[in-house]
């Protein structure tokens, strides 16, 4: 049963990971400073597993702290790293928050791994990466653009970072995962997304918005040239996406890998419209959405979705869940979370 540090553990992806872990029969011990998450996470693990992961929380930004981590569990056979802050428009107001949270932390973890025989590191890439891209569906060859944002471009450094630290570290194995858009929760709704304060996302605005917590949602644009003309995207449902970390978790530990260090797109493959997502709430919860068409927003990209086959061929992972799954589970969470 080997040992996988989950940093960003309680966390919205990183719970579900945790859950699909612990269902391998993995050890999981989790690092977080809950700073966008809360310590009741762990018992919505327990609950659906039956087992709970070890929890140390601690800030990841304190070099100290990280170093005592790993000499107290020198056993960790792999790391999935997925804390850091994620919010765009909080990353274009504090910048040096992001590039100190998304890159020092990771710094100072590669650097224990370092010191180990043998490490193995996934990390939580995005589709950010690629910007507009030139062509769909988006292969993990399309080109990197200028980031729009420091959110972005801490995803795109951080690549380069590990990247770099692979050639030079050979006991080092890492694969950067490239998610498209993560939506929905546990089919058992004990856990689920839970952003703090105003969502950013579409899924979760819907969801608070039909539950009575916000108005109105805003549809930024209807005329984008898409069939419907609002914007397309490739919406994953988490537990597909933590599933497949379990999978390239494991192409490391069984060095699988073709390479010292790999990108894969985690995406379905499938585009889907503001307003086809709207219609897979309306449909599964039968409630009416309230929402109206407001100007484009600044900085969003018209359409973006996975070419699927480099992780179908070598990670022998692809999506099984549908939008409607997704809709109909992030549905259920948030009724959970607000007593309804
Ligand atoms: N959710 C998305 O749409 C999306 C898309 C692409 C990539 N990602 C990336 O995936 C990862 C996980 O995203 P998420 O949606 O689960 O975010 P999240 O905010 O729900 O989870 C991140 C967790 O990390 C913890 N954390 C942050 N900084 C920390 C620090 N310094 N020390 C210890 N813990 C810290 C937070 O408390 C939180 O529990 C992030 O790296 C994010 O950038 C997310």
């Amino acid at each position: 049963m080997s040992k996988i540090l989950v940093t960003g553990g309680l966390g919205f992806i990183g719970s579900h990971t945790v859950v699909e872990l612990q269902n391998e029969g993995f050890e999981v011990v989790i690092i977080d400073d809950l700073s966008n998450s809360s310590e009741a996470v762990l018992d919505g693990i327990t609950a659906i597993t039956g087992k709970t992961p070890i929890f140390e929380k601690l800030d990841l930004r304190e070099k100290a702290s990280v170093e005592a981590f790993f000499t107290k569990h020198s056993d960790v056979k792999g790391v999935i790293h997925f804390a850091a802050s994620k919010a765009v428009g909080e990353s274009v107001k504090e910048p040096l928050l992001y590039y100190e949270n998304n890159i020092s932390a990771l710094v100072y973890i590669l650097k224990e791994l370092k010191k180990l025989p043998e490490a193995n590191f996934i990390f939580s890439s995005s589709c950010t990466v690629y910007g507009q891209a030139d062509k769909l569906p988006i292969t993990e060859d399309a080109a990197v653009k200028q980031a729009e944002s420091p959110y972005g471009n801490t995803k795109q450094i951080g690549e380069e970072v590990i990247q770099h630290t692979c050639n030079a570290v050979r006991s080092l194995k890492a694969i950067a995962l490239r998610y498209f858009n993560p939506i929905g929760a546990h089919e058992s709704a004990n856990i689920g997304e839970l952003p703090l304060g105003v969502p950013q996302n579409l899924v979760p605005f819907i969801t608070q918005t039909a539950v009575g917590l916000r108005e109105q949602l805003s549809v930024f644009g209807d005329d984008y040239p898409t069939q419907d003309g609002t914007c397309i995207r490739d919406y994953i449902h988490v537990v597909d996406l933590a599933k497949a970390h379990v999978v390239a978790l494991k192409r490391l530990l069984e060095a699988k890998n073709k390479a010292q260090y790999e990108t894969f797109n985690l995406g379905t493959g499938t585009g889907s419209s503001v307003l086809e997502v709207i219609k897979s709430f309306e449909k599964v919860s039968g409630e009416k959405l309230n929402y109206k068409i407001v100007d484009r927003r600044a900085g969003d990209v018209v359409a973006a979705y996975a070419d699927t086959n480099h992780a179908k061929n070598e990670l022998g992972w692809e999506t099984k869940l549908t939008l409607d799954d997704a809709m109909a589970s992030a549905w259920k969470w948030e009724k959970k979370v607000r007593g309804k």
